[in-house]
């Protein structure tokens, strides 16, 4: 396919400063790819300036939530830009399409829009330790019809943003266990904006508490960890790593696979299974669970400090713990350009 670039995009990207206080996805690049699916079909891409989109009021993804996205970040590995495992998100957005019955973005589209967003924002990318332009790439059924079918058409996005991780320092987890964020036979595997829509009154409620994130329980069996609500979660017992086992309401994150990558690669012994919470609990009071962390493309790894439940307090011995400090400079290494790249993930702009 070929991408058109509009002289105007190019005017936007002009004179931009990076503003020098970034945070997390709140100062976006000046522009943005645009692409259009209708009759069974995806228009040619176009660069575009960033700007607010035209929306039918009816249009489905305003009243059925026919929208799924991804999270992946671009680094400036000394003179060049590397995208990190980015064919691993363009996989995630076919999955997440088809559980919508949306028609998935084919991954040549993906990659395509993905590297023009980028060249254009080369000169936005932040250089500092954990600073990256963070793509956001996002697929949105716009049909106008208020009947509930899919939607015979889609407009798919990329924006970017230069931040900082999401979530820097040490985070107190609230156990969910009133809530589900996800639920059996549901969507909590794909990456869809009703996932985190479910998780947002538990997160204001947990606010109010004094914690940072919830941690979600298998919907299933309301006894196992499966998540938190952007970031998939790890604890570390007697030095092996633990994790929750993919089941079908988790997220597989792309940071999550690096992080086992590389704790096997630390000959770290690795676990993934199924967490009682309870027996988590106890493990954290005995000192047998001395550190706990969450990861994803946009928190990298978050130290967790506290995990609270119903009027109890369980504090992690250590935040940040060794093998999270460990594992977070490992990836940052490679994302970065500083080590060599020897499981081959990064794939240059
Ligand atoms: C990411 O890590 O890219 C995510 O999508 C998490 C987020 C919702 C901030």
């Amino acid at each position: 396919m070929s991408i058109k670039i509009q002289p105007e995009a190019i005017t936007s990207l002009r004179g931009y400063e990076v503003p020098e206080r970034l945070g997390f996805g709140t100062v976006m690049a000046p522009v943005m790819f645009r692409a259009r699916y209708q009759d069974g079909r995806w228009s040619d891409g176009e660069l575009v300036p960033y700007g607010p989109l035209a929306l039918d009021p009816a249009a489905k993804v305003l009243h059925y939530a026919q929208t799924c996205f991804e999270g992946m970040k671009a680094y400036r590995c000394g003179s060049e830009i590397g995208l990190f495992r980015p064919e691993r998100n363009a996989e995630r957005m076919v999955h997440s399409a088809r559980r919508l019955c949306m028609p998935p973005v084919p991954e040549d589209l993906f990659m395509d829009a993905v590297r023009t967003v980028v060249s254009h924002c080369a000169t936005l990318i932040p250089v500092g330790t954990g600073e990256s332009l963070y793509i956001r790439p996002f697929l949105i059924g716009t049909q106008p019809d208020l009947s509930v079918t899919a939607s015979k058409a889609y407009e798919f996005y990329v924006i970017a943003s230069p931040s900082e991780a999401y979530h820097a320092g040490n985070m107190r987890l609230w156990v969910e266990r009133e809530d589900s964020r996800a639920a059996v036979g549901g969507t909590g595997d794909a990456k869809v904006g009703g996932n985190y829509a479910a998780s947002l009154l538990s997160i204001a409620r947990l606010k109010e508490r004094g914690y940072d994130q919830s941690l979600w329980l298998n919907p299933g069996n309301r006894r196992t960890v499966d998540e938190l609500s952007g970031m998939n979660f790890f604890a570390v017992m007697d030095g092996a790593l633990h994790t929750p086992a993919l089941n079908g309401s988790i997220l597989e994150g792309v940071t999550r696979d690096s992080m086992l990558t590389l704790a096997r690669d630390l000959g770290i012994e690795v676990h993934e299974r199924e967490i009682d919470i309870d027996d988590l609990l106890a493990l954290v009071a005995s000192g047998t669970c001395s550190e706990a962390f969450a990861c994803g493309t946009a928190a990298i790894v978050s130290p967790i400090s506290e995990l609270g439940d119903s009027e109890n307090r369980y504090r992690l011995a250590s935040a940040p713990g060794p093998v999270a400090a460990q594992l977070r400079a490992a990836l940052l290494d490679i994302q970065e350009g500083r080590v060599e790249d020897r499981f081959g993930w990064m794939q240059m702009v």
